[in-house]
């Protein structure tokens, strides 16, 4: 073996001082929200695939949604406790939902209904869901799903620009044949495609420039 001289370890160093490193990849908590549309049965793979990418998938439901999709699958594929009311937080003396939205490094809310969107936007916080999304520092990212015309209605627009303006990112719709039976943008993004940016948003936090 050749040892490797003073000198070019020192360049080697020091170039390597510039590079962007990813540092300590690995386990994330990801809060996964599911509200009241078609699509929440979607909501079941996404919960899966992040959990193969090796992170804590919290899944918290509007009411609405366990309409859609059962509190018991989503708990079973995240393997975590799924909330549903402020009133089951009975694990600790601190609230559940805080310690979610303190524990976040993303929030994922997918597939997220118009409706879903205007609280976010006048910062409801009647439910879980809402107050979550008010309390966490993490980056909140929205794969929204709905009819064309209430993507396209100008309250709809609005509430996406006010919740853009305050950093959240948007996923999606795609276009294509809706479950109401009109074509049109509201389809939710691909499940591959919306884990593939959510994990892009995790590793963007353990990159740094040394
Ligand atoms: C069969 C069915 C499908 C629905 N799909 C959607 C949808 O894809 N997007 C949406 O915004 N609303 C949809 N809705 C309406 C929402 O469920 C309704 O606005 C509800 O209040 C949403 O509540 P949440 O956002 O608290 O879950 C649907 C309703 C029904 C009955």
């Amino acid at each position: 073996m050749i040892a490797e001289g003073r000198d070019s370890k020192r360049k080697r160093d020091k170039a390597s001082a510039r590079k962007v490193v990813r540092i300590r990849p690995g386990t994330k908590t990801v809060v996964l929200g599911v509200t009241g549309s078609i699509a929440a049965y979607k909501s079941s793979e996404l919960a899966s695939l992040l959990v193969k990418q090796g992170h804590e998938v919290f899944v918290v439901m509007t009411r609405d949604a366990t309409e859609f999709i059962s509190p018991l699958t989503l708990q079973t594929l995240s393997k975590n406790p799924v909330t549903t009311s402020f009133f089951d937080e009975k694990e600790s003396w601190r609230p559940g939902h805080i310690e979610l939205a303190d524990r976040a490094n993303l929030l994922l809310i997918a597939p997220a209904t118009a409706h879903i969107i205007a609280e976010l936007a006048h910062g409801l916080a009647d439910h879980p869901l809402a107050a979550i999304a008010l309390a966490t520092r993490a980056p909140i990212l929205l794969a929204p799903a709905m009819n064309g015309k209430m993507w396209e209605h100008p309250a709809t627009v609005d509430n996406v620009e006010k919740l853009k303006a305050r950093g959240a990112e948007f996923i999606g719709p795609e276009e294509g044949m809706l479950a109401c039976g009109y074509e049109g943008v509201g389809r939710l993004w691909k499940v591959n495609d919306i884990a593939f940016r959510a994990e892009f948003l995790l590793a963007r936090q353990d990159n740094l420039i040394a």
